[in-house]
Order: structure tokens, then C-alpha cells, then sequence
């Protein structure tokens, strides 16, 4: 009913969804056969009491047939009723099958592509669908196939009805599709543009308090002004073509009616059809037209449903995951990236080239770089939220593509740069939400993450609920939670993306003593960090400059490394080699084993090393 699917994989998703439907639909061409059979009744009913009651002036003919008529007429309403409500239940079931890969489907595509609007487009499209089916839309295209029925019906009574019937039929059937070329693209428009339009809201709700602080206010609005105006003119335009056209039929409907009466009245004059068969057939037409009627009123809602469905199709298409439903054993022996190349959503070259190493179980591994060198984008890749454009990451052997996406999860603690939380309380969170939450295991994580006590300082403790993205706690208390979040259930791989940008002492004593725990239990740690710290409790070290990896081997022989070559060079420190420069402030503390906390506040202090 949606046209024909472009790609080999949506076509795996249509035939998901022609199947269990298939039965369904049978089921209402079936009621739709009978529904347009009985709906002969008024017309032949018409037929007998002008041309057999009315000439003999039987009465008891007439309550006969009024009476067969009657319950013809329950029936059909009957089978209508039944028509509606299993169409109902269709789209309901189209739904039911489909809103979960939806869901995933719209968490799962940044990741594959960037954003366009505000993300939600595929939930939209979801409702268009479901919206359309369950409608009397998709009655029309049961009926039509009754219109040569009708139309021959009406050749019978005279050829000049016939033809008549069919220059109406003909003059409709074009309209549709008129209306079909004449809208496709301005309904095209209309959702681009409200995509274009929800996406600037969007972004102006999330970033509230930078509006209200800035006073960017009436500038965003101004812009979002000019969006919206774009969409209500294509909102327009498409309204324009589909009313116009709907108008012009519903008056050519009626002359229609009255032309077919004229031609009825002329051949009864000249004593070629009986009254009865004039009235017949004006009844007759008028059956043979509703459905092109209806698809022509109904035509923006199936084109805007026939959109989304590609749409929809294509989504799944991106995100469908690969056969990926092995359960692979606990991983216990080591991370091993090969040759790896990352090209972000969207994008068309790679930030980051051929990156290879090896961790053993047991081990922590440290990355450093300046700003924008790759580090967060090869965190992504080691915990599986990007795939690699080339170059495998494996966990004992299995590359993570061949992982079962939530089972994977479990064996993977990840903290990213900027941590976001859930809205749900601090245990859920922690716990990732898990539907039969271990108690014990999210205190256990909190303590490693030096997270308890905080986190009892809070009126309701564990209960307490943290709002939208985490927004009732402090970004200090958020990494830690986040932290406890990446440590629940002891999974073999941590990644951490500069676990301590946000951290006092305190906190950062706690990710040194996560780490070294995580290294006791034979687990692995991948830190990315620019203080010192954090990089004092790692054994190897990954050192990356321009999205390339620089050097990789155990922790002092690279970092004596990165000193040699920062002092060999004549080049003044943060100046045309700033890569390695930039690097040297905070390692030159480790190679020179100094009290690792440094006690100086967060930021702002360390010039040239900070990185984000
Ligand atoms: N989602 C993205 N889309 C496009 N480019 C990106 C994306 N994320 C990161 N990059 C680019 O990749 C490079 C490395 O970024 P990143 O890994 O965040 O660096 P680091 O964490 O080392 O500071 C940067 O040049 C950045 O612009
Ligand atoms: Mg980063």
C-alpha cells in the first residue's frame, strides 16, 4: 500500500510488517466485497418501487421489499461497524510491532547520522501511519476496485448512463491524481520544515539558561519567527492544492449527479428507460464515485502516511543491528584495538587513523593529547557507541559488532566527557535502570566511586530524583554518579573520558582508587585524562596528537618519551609544537613522582593543559 521499499534491508521490515497484517487486510476486502454487494439495496430497492409498486399499486410489494431493504441496511451497517473497528485495531498493531524499534531507531541514529530537528520526527511519522490506518482512509482503496461493478451496472441500464458514469469516473480518477502529483512535494516541504522549526525550539529550550543569561531571547525567536514562517507558507501551499482540488470534485460530484438525472430524464422522455431506472442510476453513480470522493479527501493524510512509512523504513534500515545475538562468555583477557579508523555520523572523512594497541586484563591504560587529538572519539569506539569506519575493536576475540548490544553493556562501564543522567532517582541511575536493581551492588559502586557519602547528604539519599539530565545536582556530583554508574556490577571494561574535569581533591582520590581497584579485580580501565593524577595509577600509556596515534608502550618509557622529545626540541613550550608541549606541564609531575593530588581548584590554573 506504501509503495515499493528502495533497500534490501527496509525490505526485511516490509515484509515484517505485510505479514501479520496480511490476514487482516484479507479480512476486510472480504467485509468490504459484502459492504459494497448490499450496497445495491438502495438502488435496486429505488429500481422496484418506482417501476413494480408504483405500477400496480401493490402495498404489500412495498412492505415486503421495505422490510427485506431494512434488514439489508442493518447488515451492512453491521459489517461497516466491523470494517472501522478492525481497521483500528490495525493501526494499533502496526503500532504495538513498530514503536519499539521506533524508539530504537530514534536513540540508535545519532549515532549514525546528525541530528535533523529535534530527533523525534520517526515518532511522528509512527503516529502519521497509525493515524492514516486507522482512519476510513484506507476504506477507499477497498472500494475502488467496485467501481467497474458499478459503472457495468450502469451500462445495463443504458449504455448513454453508462458512459456518462464513466466520463465522471474518468474526470475523478484524473483529479486523484492530479492531486497526487500536485501535493507530494509541498507535503515533502511542510515536514522539512517543521522538522527545521521543532529542532531551533529544541535547541533554544535545552540551552535555557544561555538564552536567559545572554539575553538571546528575541534573536532566537526571531529566527525560529522566520522557520515557522516557512513552515505555515509549505503548510499552506499543500492545504491549497488539497482543498482546491477537493472543492472542484465535490462540485463536479454534484453536477455529475445531475447530469446523469438529464441523461435518465431524456431517455425516459424518449421512452428509453423506465423512471425507476433513471433514479437507479443516479443512485448507482453516485456509489461507483464515493470511494474516488473519499481517496481525493483522503489523499494529503495517505501521502503524508506514504512519506512517513519511507521515512520510517529508511530510519529502521540505518539502525536495523546486525545479527548480533550471540551471548559471548564473560570477558576476562583483553581489549585489542586493530588498525582503527573513525569517521563520525554525518561526516565524510575520518578524525581519527589507524589506531592499534592491546590491553591485557588487569591493566589501565592512560590516553592523553591535546584538545580536539581523537581521545573521546576513540572512547565512543572502545565502548561500542560508534562503530569504527574501519579496523575492528575486540573483547577477547569477538569484535563488539559481534556482541549482543545489551549484553555487551554489562561487561561495559562508560563515563563520558559530558556526563548526562536520567531523569529517575540517584539508584536508578546508578543501577542503569536495571528492572530488578541489586542494592548492595549500587552502594558497592557508589563507594568505589567515593559517591556514598554524597550522596547521603541528600535529603532522601538514594531516592533522591535528579530531574532532566541530572539537572538537580552539581557537575561534580554528576561525574561521580556517573562514575558509580560506570563501576555498577564490576563490568570488565571502564572507560572513562576525563573522569576528574569536574572533581576536587576528593573526588579525584576516588577515580585513583576506582582505577587501581578495577586493575586488582582483573578488569580493564581506559582513562582519558590531562591531570596528572588519574595517569599515576595507569601502566601503559596511548599518546594521540591530529587524530593519530603517537605513541603507545608502558607509562614512564612514553612519557619519558614525550619529555626527551619536548627538550630536544628548541621550540618554546606551547609554541609550534604545541601537541607535546601542551603536554608536558602535568606529565613532568609523574616522571618526577610528586604528591599526585594536586590540591589547586578545578580549572582555570593550569594554562595550556587543559583539555576538554
Ligand atoms: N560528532 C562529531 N562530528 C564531527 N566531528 C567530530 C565529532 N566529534 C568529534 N569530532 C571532531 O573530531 C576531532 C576529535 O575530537 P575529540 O575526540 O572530541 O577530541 P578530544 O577528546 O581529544 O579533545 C575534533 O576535531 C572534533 O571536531
Ligand atoms: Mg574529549
Amino acid at each position: 500500500m506504501f509503495g515499493s521499499p528502495k533497500q534490501a534491508p527496509s525490505q526485511r521490515n516490509a515484509a515484517a510488517v505485510a505479514f501479520p497484517l496480511k490476514r487482516s487486510v484479507a479480512g476486510i476486502a472480504l467485509v468490504s466485497g459484502v459492504v459494497n454487494l448490499l450496497a445495491l439495496t438502495s438502488p435496486l430497492f429505488m429500481l422496484q418501487v418506482y417501476d413494480r409498486v408504483l405500477a400496480s399499486g401493490s402495498v404489500p410489494t412495498l412492505i415486503g421489499l421495505a422490510v427485506l431493504a431494512s434488514s439489508l441496511y442493518a447488515f451492512s451497517a453491521l459489517l461497516d461497524i466491523v470494517r472501522g473497528r478492525v481497521l483500528l485495531r490495525i493501526g494499533e498493531r502496526f503500532d504495538g510491532q513498530f514503536s519499539g524499534r521506533v524508539h530504537e531507531g530514534v536513540i540508535r541514529l545519532p549515532l549514525v547520522t546528525p541530528m535533523q530537528g529535534d530527533g523525534l520526527q520517526p515518532l511522528r511519522d509512527l503516529d502519521n501511519v497509525r493515524g492514516f490506518l486507522s482512519g476510513n482512509g484506507p476504506t477507499a482503496f477497498f472500494d475502488l476496485p467496485w467501481m467497474p461493478f458499478y459503472l457495468g451496472i450502469c451500462f445495463l441500464f443504458h449504455v448513454w448512463i453508462g458512459i456518462t458514469a464513466l466520463a465522471g469516473a474518468i474526470i475523478l480518477v484524473s483529479l486523484t491524481l492530479l492531486t497526487n502529483t500536485l501535493s507530494q512535494r509541498a507535503i515533502r516541504d511542510t515536514i522539512a520544515h517543521n522538522m527545521a522549526r521543532n529542532g531551533l525550539l529544541e535547541a533554544s529550550r535545552r540551552n535555557a539558561e544561555v538564552v536567559q543569561a545572554m539575553g538571546l531571547g528575541r534573536r532566537l525567536e526571531q529566527r525560529w519567527h522566520k522557520a515557522n514562517d516557512d513552515y505555515l507558507a509549505a503548510n499552506r501551499r499543500t492545504g491549497d492544492v488539497a482543498g482546491g482540488l477537493g472543492s472542484i470534485s465535490k462540485s463536479l460530484r454534484m453536477l455529475l449527479q445531475s447530469a446523469i438525472l438529464a441523461v435518465g430524464a431524456y431517455l425516459v422522455i424518449t421512452q428509453q428507460a423506465t423512471g425507476g431506472i433513471m433514479i437507479a442510476s443516479s443512485i448507482m453513480m453516485g456509489r461507483a464515485l464515493a470511494p474516488v470522493d473519499l481517496a481525493i479527501s483522503s489523499w494529503k493524510p495517505f501521502l503524508m502516511a506514504r512519506q512517513s512509512w519511507s521515512r520510517l523504513q529508511e530510519l529502521l534500515s540505518k539502525v536495523t543491528a546486525g545479527p548480533s545475538v550471540m551471548s559471548l562468555p564473560r570477558p576476562e583477557k583483553e581489549l585489542r584495538v586493530e588498525n582503527v579508523t573513525i569517521v563520525p555520523p554525518g561526516e565524510q572523512k575520518p578524525t581519527v587513523i589507524g589506531i592499534s594497541f592491546a590491553v591485557p586484563a588487569g591493566s589501565a591504560l592512560g590516553v592523553i593529547g591535546p584538545s580536539g587529538s581523537g581521545k573521546s572519539t576513540l572512547s565512543r569506539i572502545l565502548v561500542g557507541a560508534w562503530s569504527p569506519a574501519g579496523g575492528k575493536v575486540r573483547i577477547d576475540g569477538a569484535s563488539l559488532d559481534q556482541w549482543n548490544g545489551e549484553l555487551l553493556g554489562r561487561h561495559i562501564g562508560y563515563l563520558p566527557q559530558g556526563v548526562e543522567l536520567f531523569d529517575g532517582t540517584i539508584a536508578e541511575n546508578i543501577s542503569r535502570f536495571d528492572e530488578n536493581p541489586d542494592a548492595e551492588a549500587i552502594v558497592a559502586a557508589a563507594k568505589a566511586a567515593g559517591a556514598h557519602e554524597l550522596i547521603l547528604r541528600f535529603e532522601k539519599g538514594y531516592e533522591t530524583r535528579i530531574g532532566e539530565a541530572g539537572s538537580a545536582l552539581s557537575a561534580g556530583q554528576r561525574q561521580r554518579i556517573g562514575l558509580a554508574r560506570a563501576l555498577y556490577g564490576d563490568p570488565f571494561l571502564v572507560v572513562l573520558d576525563e573522569p576528574n574535569a569536574n572533581l576536587d581533591a576528593e573526588g579525584e582520590a576516588a577515580v585513583v582508587k576506582a582505577i587501581a581497584s578495577i586493575r586488582e579485580r582483573k578488569g580493564l580501565a581506559v582513562v582519558v585524562a590531562h591531570r596528572p593524577s588519574a595517569i599515576g595509577v595507569v601502566d601503559l600509556v596511548l599518546m594521540m596528537e591530529g587524530g593519530r596515534q603517537k605513541a603507545f608502550g608502558p607509562r614512564d618509557e612514553i612519557l619519558s618519551k614525550v619529555l626527551k622529545a619536548a627538550a630536544s626540541s628548541q621550540l618554546p613550550a606551547g609554541r609550534g609544537f604545541p601537541a607535546t608541549a601542551s603536554n608536558i606541564a602535568p606529565l613532568r609531575v609523574i616522571a618526577n613522582p610528586a604528591p599526585a593530588n594536586d590540591a589547586e581548584g578545578d580549572k582555570g590554573t593550569e594554562g595550556p593543559d587543559v583539555q576538554h
